[in-house]
């Protein structure tokens, strides 16, 4: 597994993985404009020339970074990815000099907010009915 930069070519395979894991539909230009906004944070985990997970970031403000969309393949989780990925990614804000990260996450969603936990991701606040079917989220910040 490599990670590797964004390519529009991997657009059908990310929407997928964004149909099962996030249970969300987006148009092939969403993909287009988060990376036209911020190449370098749009992030793929490629398995043999195939996308099995991706990150995607936005820059928020200044010296802040916000990821949008984050997920592996089910059938490819606990494997290491996701972190891979996160560690690429926060290396990136460093290169950056950026110095926060937020994100977004349903408050049931336990594995992913363990996830962040353990990458230094704190909850800072709570979002009523953040989620169009009416879920909670949590906004979840990270110093650098
Ligand atoms: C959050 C997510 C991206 C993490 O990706 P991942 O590839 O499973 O992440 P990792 O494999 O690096 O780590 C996940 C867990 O597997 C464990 N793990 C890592 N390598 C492992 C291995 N070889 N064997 C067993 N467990 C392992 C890690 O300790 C970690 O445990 P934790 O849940 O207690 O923190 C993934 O769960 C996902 O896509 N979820 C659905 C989408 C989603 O909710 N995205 C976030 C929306 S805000």
């Amino acid at each position: 597994m490599r990670i590797r930069p964004f390519m529009p070519n991997d657009i059908p395979a990310i929407a997928s993985i964004v149909r099962d894991a996030l249970r969300e539909n987006y148009p092939t230009s969403l993909y287009l404009d988060i990376h036209r906004w911020w190449r370098d944070g749009f992030l793929v985990a490629d398995l043999d020339g195939h996308p099995v997970g991706f990150l995607a970031a936005v820059l928020s403000a200044d010296g802040q970074a916000r990821v949008l969309m984050f997920a592996v393949t089910a059938g490819f989780r606990r494997r290491g990815f996701g972190s891979q990925m996160m560690n690429a990614f926060i290396q990136v804000c460093a290169m950056r000099g950026i110095r926060r990260i937020e994100l977004e996450v349903r408050i049931s969603n336990d594995e992913a907010i363990r996830f962040y936990k353990r990458y230094g991701f704190e909850i800072a606040q709570n979002l009523p009915k953040f989620y169009t079917d009416g879920e909670d989220g949590y906004k979840m910040i990270r110093h650098l």
